[in-house]
């Protein structure tokens, strides 16, 4: 069982041992791939922005193989390019983290931080990470805007707000207000940018572009 988290800084350290399960897999990915990061993943971008983009965790071959939040992998090529559509991004990314790439007013985070198998934590470790997005969201004195991508990264959210996910109910393109720190905080949702949620067309360009257009509105009103 994972350990609880004590009050935590808003990084996880890169060699987090809180979920056994979740160290025990990157420890054998190390060895698999001593040229990957491997390690809990640190948010990117602006700590003084007004939008925090909470993911899920990071993918096997994409973001702990690189070391930043959705890059290297189909997930981050539509959030990417969406960033760059919305003006809170600049930059050309090129899925390495040296591509020079930056975030405007923006940070991305992932509701877990170490990469788990098959891409599924359990709600131990959801729990347990939860401490991150807390103080994540708390380093943030500017924030206004939070999207989260898919249902366990808003249900994540929700609480580490101190909401109640059955009275903040996830769905693609629902909005929700929640009381933060330091006043209240809108939370935007879409289905995760995932390759099979495109595929199989649950989420399509469109769509995403339409949430995003929607917290534009609510950064610029
Ligand atoms: N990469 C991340 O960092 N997070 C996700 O949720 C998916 C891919």
């Amino acid at each position: 069982m994972p350990k609880p988290a004590p009050a935590s800084p808003p990084e996880a350290p890169k060699d987090c041992p809180l979920c056994p399960r979740l160290h025990g897999f990157i420890a054998a990915n190390r060895l698999a791939h001593p040229d990957w990061f491997n390690g809990a993943v640190p948010s990117f971008g602006e700590a003084s922005g007004r939008l925090l983009i909470v993911g899920l965790a990071p993918g096997l071959q994409g973001a702990n193989r690189t070391g930043r939040p959705f890059t290297g992998d189909y997930a981050g090529d539509l959030l990417y390019s969406t960033l760059d559509k919305f003006g809170l991004s600049t930059g050309t990314f090129k899925a390495r983290p040296d591509d020079g790439l930056k975030l405007k007013d923006a940070m991305i985070t992932n509701a877990v931080r170490c990469v788990p198998p098959e891409n599924k934590p359990t709600g131990a470790e959801i729990l347990t990470c939860r401490p991150f997005l807390i103080s994540r969201i708390g380093a943030m004195p500017k924030l206004k805007v939070l999207l989260a991508l898919g249902r366990i990264a808003h249900d994540s959210t929700v609480r580490a707000l101190g909401g109640k996910p059955s009275a903040n109910v996830f769905g693609h393109a629902r909005r929700h207000v929640l009381e933060g720190p330091n006043g209240p905080l809108i939370l935007h949702d879409s289905y995760h940018c995932s390759r099979y949620n495109t595929n199989t067309g649950r989420l399509t360009e469109e769509m995403f572009h339409n949430v995003f257009a929607g917290m534009r509105k609510d950064l610029d009103g």
